[in-house]
């Protein structure tokens, strides 16, 4: 590990430290709009940019802050190049929609390109080819399979025994004409013209149920109502649900990220190993200097080894493959992944058909982002959009479907006793400072967090979603759940859904 660069204190995403973006004020009142969209990231924007540019009325809300979740936290590639993808595609769904999902993706690219060009924005987008490169013996056969499925579905790209990044590989398959951005410098301009159009934002405004008569209104925190034709849910986990529909269909996932900087001049191109650990790698541009974006370590939520040695293998990474001058942000992000690795987009049950969701991005958030605005915005538009049917969430197809299902409920109902019965005895006196663990505290099993300064903190560990135990996750100092992946803050105030209400607070005899 080098020894000579200080490791960011604290995790920052660079996108969010280079930009400011506009606040907005809570929401104080009922409210009557056509369309209420929950989530403020690249779907939601560009669903209310899209909306609004053709006079449609739209309120968005946001639990915390826009542009500030996921969509603050992404690699922000824009690809179809999905990792290996499109051999599994062509299996599962045949050739007709496997080369449909390889034309979302580019369209998506095509108008976040269009959108660019019209309102003159300066983003640093840069169209790179994108490649998956492998050293491992057992994925070369891997690679040339989905070498036949480019081929087969007429994507431009080839097989490569070399890359232009300095690192030794044994094989690599280019995907051309690709792109990357600053997710944030765009996005803000979108959250601009929309703003002009007549969208109003709200912040700090949690949406906690959906009420039903002629049409639907958002129900927040605060009991106020948002009455309106359309709802569109972009919330990551939809928060409103058939019960248990979504969080058993679909499991969350966290990567990391270092953005360093090195000796070398990057070469240009995106990269992505097929093997595990995955190591990606982008370069941004930092000050006229090239910013390094390495991630990876990707593993289940609030499940698996201390957070902080995933920052410290990829830091070993980035330093052994080209050395590391200076070491200036870390970050981390989640996203989910349903059972066929396609997103859900559309209604969110048959019945309830102008409440939307979009979900499912596997973290590639900026393509699948796109096209879920573009696929909901047209419904509500009433035009024909080609892909609705693939990524519709009520499509079932039974034998991955069934098998993963059983796995990944399998697994929560594991995690739910398991976690139970953990614990230890700690004083929490003996705790050290910046420090966390799990101990009984009259009888209940609790959450013990120190700072810098000593203050404690104390949370009841059982997540408010279904029940199971969080654990603590010491690279973002967050409590962390096992199960669905809601995530919460030292403090107990929730990050990410599907929890809707902060862990209980816990009261220590000091
Ligand atoms: Fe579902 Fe915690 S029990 S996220």
């Amino acid at each position: 590990m080098a020894a000579n660069v200080n490791v960011p204190q604290f995790p920052e995403p660079y996108w969010r430290e280079s930009v400011s973006v506009p606040s907005f004020p809570k929401l104080d009142k009922s409210v009557k709009t056509d369309v209420g969209i929950v989530g403020g990231g690249i779907t939601g924007i560009t669903a209310a940019y899209l909306l609004t540019k053709q006079g449609l009325n739209v309120t968005l809300i946001d639990a915390g802050n826009i542009l500030n979740g996921v969509t603050g936290h992404t690699t922000a590639k824009i690809t179809a190049q999905h990792g290996i993808i499109y051999d599994e595609l062509i299996q599962h769904f045949g050739t007709d929609k496997a080369s449909l999902y390889y034309q979302a993706c580019m369209e998506a690219k095509q108008l976040i390109e269009d959108t660019i060009n019209k309102h003159d924005i300066s983003c640093d987008y840069k169209n790179e080819d994108a490649y998956i490169f492998t050293n491992a013996d057992n994925y070369l056969s891997k690679l040339e399979t989905e070498k036949k499925a480019y081929e087969q579905l007429d994507i431009p790209g080839e097989l490569k025994d070399s890359i232009p990044l300095n690192i030794p590989v044994k094989s690599a398959l280019v995907m051309r004409d690709q792109a990357q951005f600053h997710p944030l410098k765009y996005l803000k301009q979108l959250v601009n013209e929309a703003v002009n159009n007549g969208l109003e934002i709200y912040e700090q405004t949690t949406a906690t149920d959906v009420e039903y008569n002629k049409h639907p209104a958002i129900i927040t925190r605060d009991e106020h109502r948002i009455s309106c034709k359309y709802i569109i849910q972009a919330s990551h986990y939809p928060f409103y649900d058939i019960p248990g529909f979504y969080p058993a269909r679909m499991y969350p996932e966290r990567a990391y990220i270092v953005a360093v900087k090195t000796p070398e001049t990057f070469p240009g191109g995106m990269y992505i190993n097929a093997e595990s650990p995955t190591r990606s790698i982008r370069s941004a541009k930092m000050d006229g200097e090239d910013l390094w974006l390495i991630s990876g370590e990707n593993h289940k939520t609030g499940q698996g080894e201390s957070t902080m040695n995933h920052y410290d293998a990829l830091q070993e990474y980035a330093e052994k493959q080209f050395g590391i001058s200076e070491y200036v942000y870390r970050w981390s992000a989640q996203d989910l992944t349903t059972m066929d690795k396609v997103p859900y987009i559309g209604p969110v049950t048959k019945e309830e058909d102008n409440i939307f969701v979009a979900t499912g991005y596997r973290k590639w958030g900026m393509t699948n982002g796109t096209i879920a605005a573009k696929i909901l915005s047209d419904r509500i538009l009433n035009k024909d959009n080609s892909y609705a049917e693939l990524y519709s969430p009520s499509r079932f197809h039974a034998d991955p479907a069934i098998r993963k299902f059983t796995r990944m409920n399998t697994d929560v109902a594991k995690h739910m006793i398991k976690g139970k019965l953990e614990y230890t005895n700690d004083n929490v006196k003996d705790l050290s400072a910046d420090d966390a663990t799990v101990t009984r505290v009259n009888g209940k099993r609790t959450g013990v967090y120190k700072d810098k300064d000593n203050a404690l903190y104390a949370v009841d560990t059982t997540c408010k979603h279904l029940g199971c135990e969080v654990n603590w996750n010491a690279g973002d100092r967050t409590w962390d759940c096992p199960c669905h992946g809601s995530r919460y803050s030292y403090t107990g105030e929730v990050i990410e859904g599907p929890a809707k209400e902060p862990l209980n607070k816990v009261e220590l005899d000091q």
